[in-house]
Parts: C-alpha cells; structure tokens; sequence
C-alpha cells in the first residue's frame, strides 16, 4: 500500500518526506497555512517525489478543466482533485483524454466510485472517517469499491482519505486500499507501541547488569 500524507503544510510534509510516497491537499488544508496555493502546491513538489493532489475549486467542468489545465503544468507529479459530481466527471473524461491525472474526491458510494472509474479517473478517494462520523461504515465503502473494482479490473486506485486514526491506517491496508493518506499525526502514531517503549527500557535497564 502506498502512503501519503494529507497536508498542506510544509513543515510536517519535509519531516515526513523520506517515508511518504505522495500527498494530498484540499482547500481546507490549504486555507490553515495562510499562503498562496500555487507558492505552496510548488513548494511540495519540491520536497516528495510522488503524486502531489491539487483540487480545483470550480464547480462547471469548464471551470474545472481550466483551472486542472494551469495547475497541472507546475509540476509532472501533479494530480488534480475534482469533486464527485456528474459535471466533475465530465471533467475528468476530458483531463483523462489530454493525458492528466486525476483524483476524484469526496467519495461516499460505490456507486460514486464506479462512475470515476469509468470516467478514467487515477485515484478515487472514499471518504472514511467522515462516514464514520455519521455513524456509518466507511471501512464498508473500501470493501464495496474494492470488489467492484476487481470484478472488471478497473485501473482506478483507491485512496483512503479522511483517515483519523491507526485502526483506520491498518483497516484499509487488510482491505487492500491501493493508497492511504494519512494525517501528520496519525503518521507518527504508526510508529509506537507502549510494549515498543516498555521493552526499550527493560533492555537499556538489564544493559547496565551487563560487564564492561
Ligand atoms: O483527503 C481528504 C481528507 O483530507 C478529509 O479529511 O478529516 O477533513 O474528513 P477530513
């Protein structure tokens, strides 16, 4: 599974840029850090070599398409976001067509998947944790989208997006989720055990019983 960070800001994409294959932003990561959106989509490109989503915020495909068609020009690894509507996908039937990527966001059906994938999209990103909070099954979605996917081997990827926490992380890697972008946050949390932790320090305690 591919990792990806689900930030805008430059600081934590820098610190995190030796692990993470991509990241994604939207406007509402963009707006926290207070710069411009192009001077912050370019700085990125700089720091991961990796799919970098940028998201349009028109909502005609016209708009859309002009908008994809000044982005994707800042750098070979971008990516442009649409929203999943029907004037979106048109969208990205014409992006698909002049050779730039896509990522369909703010997923919440199969269904919704299925017409991305057939639209071309490259990622199709189901929002996990904001169907949980709805009292919903977003882990469910991965595993719908997932075998409506393999049953005619669409090349669509699927990015779980709105990830909250580690159990979501490790969910959507049983599930086979070709991507998982992940907070800053819950990236570092990936990396800790207390029994990790607890062990380090029985070691490092016997170590002194040790001869030197
Ligand atoms: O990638 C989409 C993601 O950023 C949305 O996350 O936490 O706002 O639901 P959240």
């Amino acid at each position: 599974m591919k990792l990806f960070i689900d930030t805008a800001n430059v600081s934590e994409i820098r610190e995190m840029a030796w692990l993470v294959d991509g990241v994604t932003t939207n406007p509402s990561l963009v707006a926290k850090e207070k710069r411009p959106f192009r001077e912050i989509i370019a700085e990125i490109c700089e720091l991961v070599d990796g799919p970098i989503s940028a998201e349009v915020i028109g909502l005609e495909t016209d708009t859309m398409v002009a908008e994809a068609r000044t982005l994707a020009p800042i750098h070979d690894n971008i990516v442009i976001k649409i929203p999943m509507t029907e004037a979106g996908m048109k969208a990205v039937k014409i992006l698909t067509s002049e050779g730039i990527r896509t990522n369909v966001t703010l997923v919440f059906s199969a269904n919704q998947a299925m017409m991305a994938a057939k639209c071309g999209a490259t990622f199709v990103s189901p929002f996990v944790g904001r169907i949980d909070d709805m009292g919903g099954d977003g882990m469910g979605l991965i595993a719908e989208i997932k075998d409506c996917y393999q049953n005619y081997c669409f090349a669509t990827e699927i990015l779980a997006a709105s990830i909250r926490h580690t159990r979501h992380l490790l969910d959507a890697a049983l599930l086979g989720a070709d991507v998982a972008t992940v907070p800053y946050g819950v990236l570092k949390k990936a990396f800790d055990h207390p029994l990790t932790d607890l062990g380090i320090a029985r070691f490092l305690k016997d170590w002194e019983g040790v001869p030197r």
